[in-house]
């Protein structure tokens, strides 16, 4: 059995060592914020960060997370209020918003690195998420917001981001 920080909080899962955590967070934990695209780590869905890492959660077995700390888009911002968040509103980023969680989460991680990222920089951090709507152009509009306003006013991470 795997005991982890989820969200802040301390969670011990029934579902067997080898169940994807991306399982675990949406049926057994409840949360469906994390999607399923792919199963195979092709479409970044998925993504949660893991030690503030964005990690493929579909390819990522529950003993792989035992000890560590697991955040979702949930728990980004305790007020759903990151400035990502903010920029995605704004901007509109959204379609049918399927892949945008991962992708919000996978933008934070980004961000967490570099700060302020160039455009070499955005596309190769994203470049493994992908977007059926094809919002590309807003992901990057919005991403660049945010790291301008996160220039400003450094935002502090959610629990366990
Ligand atoms: S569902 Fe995990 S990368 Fe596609
Ligand atoms: S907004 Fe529809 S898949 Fe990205």
């Amino acid at each position: 059995m795997a005991t982890f920080q989820f969200n802040g909080r301390p969670v011990t899962p029934k579902s067997t060592d080898d169940t994807p955590l991306l399982w675990v967070i949406r049926d057994e934990i409840g949360l469906k914020g994390t999607k399923f695209g792919c199963g195979v780590a092709q479409c970044g869905a998925c993504t949660v960060h893991i030690d503030g890492k964005a990690t493929r959660s579909c390819v990522t077995p529950l003993a792989a997370v035992s000890g560590k700390s697991v955040t979702t888009i949930e728990a980004l911002d305790p007020k759903g209020a990151h400035p990502l968040q903010a920029a995605w509103i704004e901007l509109q980023v959204p379609q049918c918003g399927y892949c945008q969680s991962g992708q919000i989460m996978q933008a934070a991680s980004l961000l967490k690195t570099t700060p302020n990222p160039t455009d070499a920089q955005i596309d190769a951090a994203m470049n493994g998420n992908l977007c059926r709507c094809m919002a590309y152009v807003r992901i990057k509009k919005a991403i660049k917001l945010a790291a301008s306003r996160m220039q400003e006013a450094p935002h502090t991470q959610g629990a366990g981001a």
